[in-house]
């Protein structure tokens, strides 16, 4: 057999026309079939070139009765009945593709495989890539329209997903995904996969809280240490859709997902691109543990802007003022902040225009000149001079009706002729498809963190979209996708402007967590709930992709703001202290035996912060475990018992560091780690351990 192989990552044999993605423990091979469209062969264990080149493919489907066969970009046309990726409708009436394949390259660990329809002028190029230090498979596609040879006319794209996914036929299908809303985001469920077309989506705009924008697939029998999990993530903040299909027959569990929801259609004209974002993949034997290692160490490697700085513990002022921000005020909470050991300090809500409350003011962003005489500067000047830096709320994608910038900008908004301008918490979404709008809010975004030196904004984003229209707009459904652009856009040159600016996402709590807005981003603020006992399930459900390091969480009051529940300000900590440590309660109101143990428990975080943000994370019961070279961390609550800790090399002996006591990791994997909780309500403990030998 003739074998031609490119890069030890990406290889082809060109007999059977497979391809063959190497990662450093899995294999992924697609083949371009003999009708020239590409079929799946493999996803799983390594294979060898030759090994994946003598599996057989369904070739093209013949029977009104045949079940779907893998296909990596599942289209429409022949007889295929499955869910398709890509449906475009030509000028003339005529749907669906005939594919013809018209090369590939290969290139340091991506392929690209040029395809083009036998009479359309429909082209388009699937994208895979791989890197050396993960299983990630990247995939997206390119489509164009190929202008005059075969015809000028528009070309109306229906849907258009970033990949196809086949998951071999297993025993059984079980989904993982999260489910959530407002103030209860990203809880974790998982189902038996039913013999159906079972959609996930967001038709609001943005990534969403309902569901977030990923899947894992196994055949029921995965725990957190051990089984075939095969996992989706989709790159995007915008509305988007997500198909798992299982059919009774036995053939594989395909699963496609993209950008946009049901019903949006735009046109592709001549000579114009469009790209979808990433739909990433991820096959792990390893269980649901290792494969949300997998994705936290891809999303270091490959997804955030600056991975290797520690997070700062963070003051916000949210939730101890809400609107009523003054200068006197922010000043009494960021010397409180500072003596807790705080590094960051930052104004939320209510400190620009007529932003008294959530009616007016959104969209005006100089500082509320009563509330701010001279400015921020003497705020900003107050802040650094306690030793912290100094970040800002903003919401650049609304406007409030009752606004200098709706006054004069009415058409800025999306809006639909002869339709109400719905309104949601007394705002409007601002169409950030539009250059001139983005300009405008990159321009004062710039501004201001010239003008001010600020470190940090936190990115809100606090309603979904309603009559979403650009009315004088030939192809208006466009938004859905050039908005999340547009937003995309502004973040990374303002980054480019400013290289020391932090961001932390937003969107009234966790309704935009997602890849495409880490790309950006450097922290997710995940939820507006900050009660402890709730946040163990919503950081539970965000830890099955995202980083520990990427997860913002405030220590705040007790009784909660929102449930209303008394908690230990020491557990609150704990549950905090498992992402990037945050304080968000009233300070003033917090008694000096309160200052000293949050000054005790802020000074502990610092010094398990490289373990926590930068180690591998091992979701235990009810503990979660770090491991960064030497150093072990445990964050611990319940009862006393032993508690079997995960991840160790067995020959390794630790100490723990507040007792002197020595632990064999053998001891402590199989028989576990004594645990002995202090008593009282919610019980919690960190466990410090470091390696001797
Ligand atoms: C959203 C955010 C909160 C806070 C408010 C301010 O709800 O999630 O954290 O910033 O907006 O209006």
């Amino acid at each position: 057999m003739s074998q031609v192989s490119f890069d030890s990552q990406v290889s082809y044999d060109e007999p059977s026309r497979t391809f063959l993605l190497t990662t450093p423990a899995t294999s992924y091979a697609l083949r371009i079939g003999a009708d020239d469209s590409p079929r799946h062969v493999h996803w799983g264990a390594p294979l060898t070139l030759g090994q994946a080149a003598a599996l057989p493919t369904h070739d093209g489907v013949t029977s009104s009765f045949a079940s779907t066969s893998g296909e990596e970009l599942a289209v429409e046309g022949g007889a295929r009945f499955g869910v398709p990726s890509l449906l475009v409708r030509y000028a003339d009436g005529a749907r669906g593709v005939e594919w013809v394949h018209e090369g590939h390259e290969i290139e340091g660990g991506r392929l690209r495989v040029r395809l083009r329809d036998r009479h359309y002028p429909l082209g388009c190029t699937l994208h895979y890539a791989v890197h050396a230090d993960n299983d990630i498979i990247e995939r997206s596609l390119t489509l164009r329209h190929l202008g005059s040879d075969t015809g000028d006319d528009p070309i109306e794209i229906l849907r258009c997903d970033a990949a196809s996914w086949s998951v071999p036929a297993v025993s059984g299908a079980r989904l993982s995904h999260t489910v959530g809303e407002w103030s209860g985001e990203t809880r974790l469920r998982r189902v038996e996969a039913p013999y159906a077309e079972t959609v996930f989506t967001s038709r609001r705009g943005v990534s969403g809280h309902f569901a977030n924008p990923w899947l894992m697939v196994d055949a029921g029998d995965a725990d957190e240490d051990r089984g075939d999990v095969w996992s989706m993530v989709l790159a995007w903040s915008g509305s988007w859709r997500i198909t798992a299909q299982r059919d009774h027959t036995g053939g594989p569990f395909t699963v496609t997902g993209g950008a946009g929801h049901d019903g949006l259609t735009w046109r592709l004209r001549t000579g114009e691109s469009h790209e979808t974002p990433v739909f990433a993949g991820q096959f792990s034997r390893g269980g649901f543990g290792a494969t949300s290692r997998g994705w936290h160490r891809y999303v270091a490697a490959h997804v955030l802007p600056v991975p290797d700085e520690a997070r700062p513990v963070v003051y916000n002022s949210w939730e101890a003022t809400g609107w009523d921000v003054t200068l006197e005020g922010q000043r009494a909470l960021a010397e409180r902040a500072a003596g807790l050991g705080v590094e960051l300090f930052v104004v939320d809500d209510g400190w620009f225009g007529q932003r008294t409350s959530d009616r007016a003011g959104l969209g005006d962003w100089q500082p509320n000149p009563e509330r701010f005489p001279h400015g921020l500067g003497p705020l900003a000047d107050e802040v650094r001079r306690l030793g912290m830096r100094f970040g800002l709320w903003v919401e650049p994608e609304m406007t409030n009706p009752d606004s200098d910038l709706y006054r004069a900008r009415p058409d800025w908004v999306l809006h639909m002729p002869n339709r109400r301008r719905t309104e949601l918490r007394h705002q409007l979404v601002l169409n950030f498809a539009r250059t001139d709008v983005t300009e405008w809010a990159y321009g004062w975004l710039d501004r201001l963190v010239a003008a001010y030196a600020i470190d940090f904004l936190k990115w809100d984003m606090n309603r979904a979209f309603t009559e979403a229209g650009w009315p004088g707009h030939p192809d208006a459904e466009r938004l859905w996708t050039d908005h999340t652009r547009g937003v995309h856009g502004v973040l990374d040159r303002l980054r480019r402007a400013h290289p020391g600016l932090r961001v932390e996402g937003c969107a009234g709590g966790g309704g935009r967590a997602d890849l495409g807005m880490l790309a950006r981003t450097d922290q997710t603020w995940i939820s507006d709930n900050t009660d402890a006992d709730d946040r163990v399930a919503i950081q539970h459900g965000y830890s099955q992709i995202y980083p520990a390091r990427t997860m913002s969480a405030w220590v705040t009051d007790s009784p909660n703001p929102h449930t209303g529940r008394s908690t230990p300000l020491r557990y609150r900590f704990h549950v905090a202290m498992a992402g990037a440590l945050g304080i968000g309660g009233d300070l003033s109101r917090w008694t000096a035996p309160q200052l000293a143990e949050a000054r005790d428990l802020v000074e502990l975080y610092k010094e398990i912060r490289p373990v926590v943000q930068f180690g591998e994370q091992y979701r235990l019961t009810d503990a979660v475990q770090y491991r960064a070279g030497d150093r072990v961390v445990v964050l611990a609550r319940g009862r006393d018992r032993t508690l079997r800790l995960a991840g160790l090399s067995p020959s390794a002996v630790y100490v723990d560091d507040a007792t002197g006591a020595e632990h064999d990791a053998a001891t402590l994997l199989t028989h576990g780690l004594p645990l002995r909780l202090p008593k009282g309500d919610r019980p919690s403990t960190v466990v410090r351990l470091t390696r001797k030998r």
